[in-house]
């Protein structure tokens, strides 16, 4: 199962929207999904609620201890993907969330007061050796603005904009409001318009962004294993060599 977190410190940034568009997209894309939401707010419960169609559970956990037993029981269901609505600020369920995530996806706004609040729950990312990206929501259209966003993001991970900011950008559009009005995602509210078209595109970008982590995890589990081989055969040899010494 893979397991997506959406936070960052600033309110309103777009993660519960982005939370219930990314579900839909994957849904339609295959996945069988579960909301999470760790948020007392309840903007996903509340959007289940005017939701005719029972598709998509929304799950509250509000308790950080329960997070992980949680996801763990999920995925030993068989569910393929858990994505995580937390609130703003750092709460413990936001870090506990963080930490047990295959990717955390980072909402800001291309304004300076976004890209500032993203630092705490980057830091949390990095100190629990997280895989992280920004997304940049409520974009307009061009400009200059998007471009000073982005770079200043990727000045503040000290990495190629290529590796830190998720694609494409999501330009703010009157459909992700809407949809959340009527308890439904972009890409069922209006599938055939650009919103719903960046979601689908952002969602594609995070399936291969998750199936590379995984690929490189393998990896590295195998070369772990490997070494772990070599040590104790190693470990081995000089033990034969002592006793053959001693005797
Ligand atoms: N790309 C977008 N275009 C237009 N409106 C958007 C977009 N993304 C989010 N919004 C709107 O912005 C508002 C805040 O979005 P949302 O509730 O998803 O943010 P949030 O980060 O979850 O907020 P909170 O921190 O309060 O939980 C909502 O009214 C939502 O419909
Ligand atoms: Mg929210």
């Amino acid at each position: 199962m893979h397991t997506i977190v959406l936070a960052t410190q600033k309110g309103g940034s777009g993660k519960s929207t982005l939370a219930i568009g990314l579900a839909l997209a994957a849904k339609q894309a295959g996945f069988t999904v579960r909301l999470i939401e760790t948020d007392p707010q309840g903007t996903l419960s509340n959007w289940a609620r005017r939701r005719s169609n029972d598709d998509v559970v929304v799950e509250p956990i509000y308790h950080a201890a329960d997070i992980e037993p949680r996801l763990k029981m999920l995925a030993d269901s068989g569910l393929q993907l858990a994505i995580v609505d937390t609130a703003a600020g750092l709460s413990a369920a936001t870090t506990a969330a963080i930490r047990h995530s295959d990717l955390c996806l980072i909402p800001a706004r291309p304004s300076v007061a976004d890209i500032e609040a993203t630092v705490s729950t980057l830091s949390v990312a990095r100190a629990w050796k997280r895989p992280y990206s920004f997304v940049l929501n409520q974009t307009p259209i061009r400009g200059q603005r998007i471009d000073n966003a982005a770079g200043a993001l990727a000045e503040e991970a000290s990495l190629d904009l290529a590796e830190v900011l998720a694609r494409p950008l999501i330009v703010m559009r009157n459909d992700h409001q809407d949809s959340l009005a009527n308890g439904l995602a972009v890409s069922e509210f209006a599938p055939n318009g650009k919103s719903a078209d960046e979601i689908r595109g952002l969602w594609r970008w995070i399936e291969t962004r998750l199936e590379l982590e995984a690929t490189t995890n393998v990896l590295i589990d195998q070369v772990m294993s490997v070494a772990d081989g070599m040590l104790h055969a190693a470990a081995e040899l000089a033990a034969d060599e002592t006793t053959t010494l001693a005797s």
